[in-house]
């Protein structure tokens, strides 16, 4: 047999949950995802055209997992955005409602920020910052500087939009951030590195 892969496209994530109304809420709240079908197993959203893009299963029996930061599975789901501009404003509107980032990182690729839903499960809103996702992933594949902190900068992103909204421009100020000139107040915990 020599048949090609042919190459599906990646559709929706598919997450248990204890508390299944305030996941759909904050989903509702982040993302704009909305509910397509809800039963008692369960709910499935989505925020753009496709059928569902986040599936909530709620069956009997699920347990929260305390020690959810050393078992293995998924890490985080992303979400992204077209520009910085929109990436900054979701950051001021969920800001303004209580909703922050736990974390937020120059990645070089991308500007991320990290939040945490309501099952501390981690959800990166993040914009490209190449605008070019063929220039992003050569830079990936190709730069040094990558190779060397495939991390990044992490940053404090109140000061980050001050820049922005002061007049910064987005290439200017992506490398001010890359460079550390927007730091965090408090380094992050252990737990939230490795994160790309
Ligand atoms: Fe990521």
């Amino acid at each position: 047999m020599d048949m090609p892969v042919i190459k599906p496209t990646m559709h929706h994530v598919n997450l248990k949950t204890t508390r299944l109304q305030e996941m759909i809420d904050w989903y509702a709240v982040v993302v704009g995802a909305k509910v397509n079908h809800q039963g008692p197993g369960g709910a499935w959203l989505s925020n753009d055209r496709a059928n569902h893009r986040i599936a909530l299963l709620a069956w009997p029996g699920l347990q929260e997992d305390p020690e959810k930061n050393v078992h293995t599975g998924i890490h985080h789901s992303a979400f992204e955005y077209d520009s910085f501009d929109d990436l900054m404003q979701s950051y001021q509107r969920l800001k303004s409602i209580g909703i922050a980032p736990q974390v937020c990182i120059d990645h070089g690729l991308t500007t991320s920020l990290y939040y945490s839903d309501p099952d501390r499960n981690m959800v990166e809103l993040q914009v490209d910052n190449f605008g070019d996702w063929d220039a992003s992933a050569d830079w990936m594949r190709t730069s040094e500087e990558f190779r060397r902190d495939p991390i990044g900068t992490f940053f404090n992103p109140d000061l980050v939009l001050a820049a922005y909204q002061a007049g910064t421009p987005f290439e200017q100020l992506r490398a001010e951030t890359r460079a550390g000139k927007y730091p965090p107040a408090n380094q992050p915990a252990p737990a939230m590195l490795n994160l790309p």
